[in-house]
């Protein structure tokens, strides 16, 4: 064989500069990378090049690095410098359902799923930062972005972004964990200065965040619009440099939200990382390249230049976004993803079938009994109008998306029913967001009470009628930058539903939606489906719990109130803000605290239409009493709880099994109690399982503001365990030392 030059290992290490040496410790890679660099090319890195790119350095063969949206899927290509579509025909993606659905899963191993499945789509269309997920506390149900967070409860949306982050990074693709922080509404998002108390911060809004970072390990994180303590958010002192650098030990980069940079000393010294979507305007003002303008651009390379500022502070920046770039783009190691493969697709339903909730099933109407030669009456605009395209940044273009109505139709066929569908209302006829069209023509002329009268006249003699409502992504209906006006259906949807409850007794209605809606008509409905916006899925998601294919098992992540009044911000006024005078500043007061969600519920006794946690399911399920294999623990001890869980029920299902603690002596006021730990089991017919849930002194602790220090009281505390927060099953009482 003829004698090749096999180069050796060490020579070919010596050989390749050690910030290319992949097989080198990250830090020293940094360290020589940024060693190599000068101040113009470590400006250059620091902020946007493009819409959703950021410059390398070409000279040491340091990649762009490229971003796109969204949490729910791999968003279409723009042009270089556009909000408008670039019209590729090769990026189309597998739209997931919203991450509302993911909550509702209460299931960790299928948000690790949903992270991995987003980021192998993300890599084959060389991307190396996904701007998500999103994790802002679910405060209002009228924020319009509450459909790409996880709920109301910051336990439950700390234990499914962890396995989310961690998929989605397994594929060399960073999260971008989102808006840090109290980006709680979209009304006056860019203006408002949230002001709460520091108990409030640390027990409710961060914990999601704080998960992410230590025990997610996320690589990237993006500042939210608004202000806090009048700094906005992408450059705030507190959030970034002294909470989320110094306190969490973040190594990442702190992205901009797009346009969320305002000032540059504040940008220089106040702990953010990479500048994007900077409002300057654009190519118009004539400049050789508009993104010299940003921030952290020419205006700070000036402040360098004239001595203001240093450059200890572009340093860090310039680490924190080369170890983003090792992190992923020049991570080789990790693949090339795939995009719209069947198993992302199986993904996408799995999320959906776990993540949907029944929430009402009266004389059990549901699953659908088929009937050869039956028929379905389905009704609504959203059985057939797309989901995917809307709703802001998180739009997408789905390379497929099932409506409710094909889906229903799919699985009605098998059983020999025909299904028909009427209008029933007509809500929002666009079909277009950012470039991206649906196609659908769904104009219709007709007076509501012309599709109320068809609707009714229609129902008369079918098996089933099955209503496809609620919100869909338009502005003011879940959308970003816009928030709801009120709590009930648009549409005129409450005359339908109404008109056909006196029309039928098999009535079942799927609410589409990310947020609670008011359901006047509650009583009227024999069986209720909160179908969330499922993606590419949608209609197979709906039609495998409707027809039972599969046993819902999904538990509400925030409550559903009767009324806004209801609601903790709602009751206080506090929401949305009052408008300073003499400046567009609007500062808004979490006056409800920590009572937020089941916590308000709970505590001033005020009885939620639906609760949080809760969902039924085609089976049923018994709980034996819950014991604890201490009754006493000192703080650095541990609680074992187990709780005999039997499926009495006469078919397959699972169960989400919820710990709430409660603190009923303590020298502050506690809510009530709060979900501390969870646990989803799935039985067997007759099948028995001892469900164990652990917990230890950071389940028991509250903020101490004064002492900025989490404490553990000693004294009793109460554990209190069922399928709901309204449904505790049995509670155990034990001490802490
Ligand atoms: C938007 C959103 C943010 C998104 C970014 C890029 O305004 O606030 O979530 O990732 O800009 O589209």
């Amino acid at each position: 064989m003829a004698a090749t030059a096999v180069m050796s290992a060490a020579a070919m290490s010596a050989q390749t500069p050690v910030y290319l040496d992949s097989s080198r410790p990250l830090e020293e890679r940094v360290e020589d990378a940024l060693s190599r660099m000068t101040t113009q090319e470590k400006l250059d890195i620091i902020h946007a090049q493009s819409k959703f790119s950021s410059r390398g350095v070409p000279r040491l063969g340091l990649p762009d690095l490229w971003t796109d949206d969204g949490p729910h899927g791999v968003r279409p290509d723009v042009l270089w410098d556009e909000w408008e579509q670039a019209g590729q025909t090769n990026d189309s993606c597998v739209a997931f359902p919203a991450l509302t659905c993911l909550a509702a899963t209460w299931n960790p191993e299928v948000a690790r799923l949903y992270g991995r499945s987003l980021g192998e789509e993300a890599r084959y269309r060389g991307k190396d930062v996904m701007l998500g997920p999103g994790v802002n506390i679910y405060r209002t149900p009228l924020n319009g972005r509450n459909f790409e967070y996880m709920g109301e409860d910051p336990f439950l949306a700390s234990e499914m972004v962890v396995p989310y982050v961690q998929g989605l990074q397994s594929c060399g693709v960073a999260a971008c964990v989102k808006h840090f922080a109290l980006n709680n509404n979209e009304v006056n998002r860019h203006t408002t200065n949230v002001i709460l108390d520091d108990r409030t911060l640390y027990e409710i809004y961060l914990p999601a965040f704080k998960a992410a970072v230590q025990k997610g390990g996320a690589w990237s994180i993006m500042g939210a619009y608004n202000l806090y303590g009048d700094e906005h958010l992408c450059h705030n002192g507190r959030m970034l440099n002294d909470i989320l650098k110094k306190e969490w030990g973040f190594d990442g980069a702190v992205i901009s939200d797009w346009g969320g940079t305002h000032d540059t000393r504040q940008a220089i010294a106040n702990g953010l990382d990479l500048e994007f979507g900077s409002w300057t305007d654009g190519l118009a003002n004539g400049a050789s390249n508009a993104y010299d303008n940003y921030h952290l651009a020419n205006p700070y390379r000036a402040l360098i230049a004239s001595g203001e500022v240093g450059t200890a502070e572009l340093d860090d920046k310039a680490r924190r976004v080369l170890r983003l770039m090792m992190r992923t783009a020049m991570d080789y190691s990790k693949g090339a993803g795939s995009m719209c493969s069947e198993a992302h697709y199986a993904a996408a339903r799995r999320i959906g079938d776990e993540g949907i909730v029944l929430l009402r099933n009266e004389r059990s109407v549901l699953p659908v009994v088929p009937r050869k030669g039956g028929r379905i009456l389905v009704v609504g605009e959203n059985a057939v109008k797309m989901m995917t395209v809307g709703g802001g940044s998180s739009s997408l273009k789905a390379q497929r998306e099932v409506s409710p109505l094909e889906g229903i139709r799919a699985a009605a066929a098998k059983y020999g029913m025909d299904v028909e569908w009427v209008r029933g209302y007509v809500g929002d006829v666009t079909g277009e967001y950012n470039g991206v069209v649906t196609g659908q023509d769904l104009n219709d002329s007709r007076t509501p009470s012309e599709l109320i009268s068809e609707a009714v006249s229609c129902a008369s003699g079918a098996d089933y009628v099955i209503f496809v409502g609620g919100l869909n992504k338009s502005p003011g209906q879940d959308c970003e930058d816009a928030d709801r006006t009120g709590l009930g259906l648009p549409y005129g949807q409450d005359d339908v539903i109404g008109a056909l409850a006196r029309a039928t007794r098999n009535l079942v209605v799927v609410n589409v939606s990310g947020n609670a809606v008011a359901m006047p008509w509650v009583r009227d409905v024999q069986a209720i489906v909160q179908a969330w916006f499922l993606g590419s899925e949608a209609g197979n998601s709906i039609a495998d719990v409707i027809f039972g294919e599969v046993n819902p098992s999904g538990k509400l992540p925030f409550s559903f109130p009767v009324r806004l009044a209801d609601n903790g911000a709602h009751a206080l006024g506090a929401y949305p803000g009052v408008k300073r005078q003499d400046s567009d500043i609007t500062d808004l007061e979490y006056a409800e605290g920590l009572l937020v969600g089941y916590r308000w519920h709970d505590t001033k006794k005020v009885k939620p239409l639906f609760a949080f946690g809760h969902g039924l399911s085609y089976t049923a399920f018994s709980f034996g009493k819950a014991t604890a294999d201490r009754n006493e623990i000192g703080q650095n001890g541990t609680v074992t709880f187990t709780v005999p869980v039997t499926n009495i029920g006469d078919r397959a299902g699972a169960e989400v099994v919820q710990l709430y603690i409660s603190d009923p002596k303590c020298s502050v006021s506690r809510p009530a109690k709060e979900l501390k730990g969870f646990a989803k089991v799935y039985l067997e017919p007759g099948e028995t399982r001892d469900v164990k849930i652990i917990i230890d002194r950071e389940a028991l602790s509250y903020f101490d503001a004064d002492r900025h220090e989490w404490i553990a009281e000693p004294g009793d505390f109460i554990a209190s365990v069922g399928p709901a927060s309204d449904n505790i099953k049995s509670t155990v009482k034990f001490r802490l030392k």
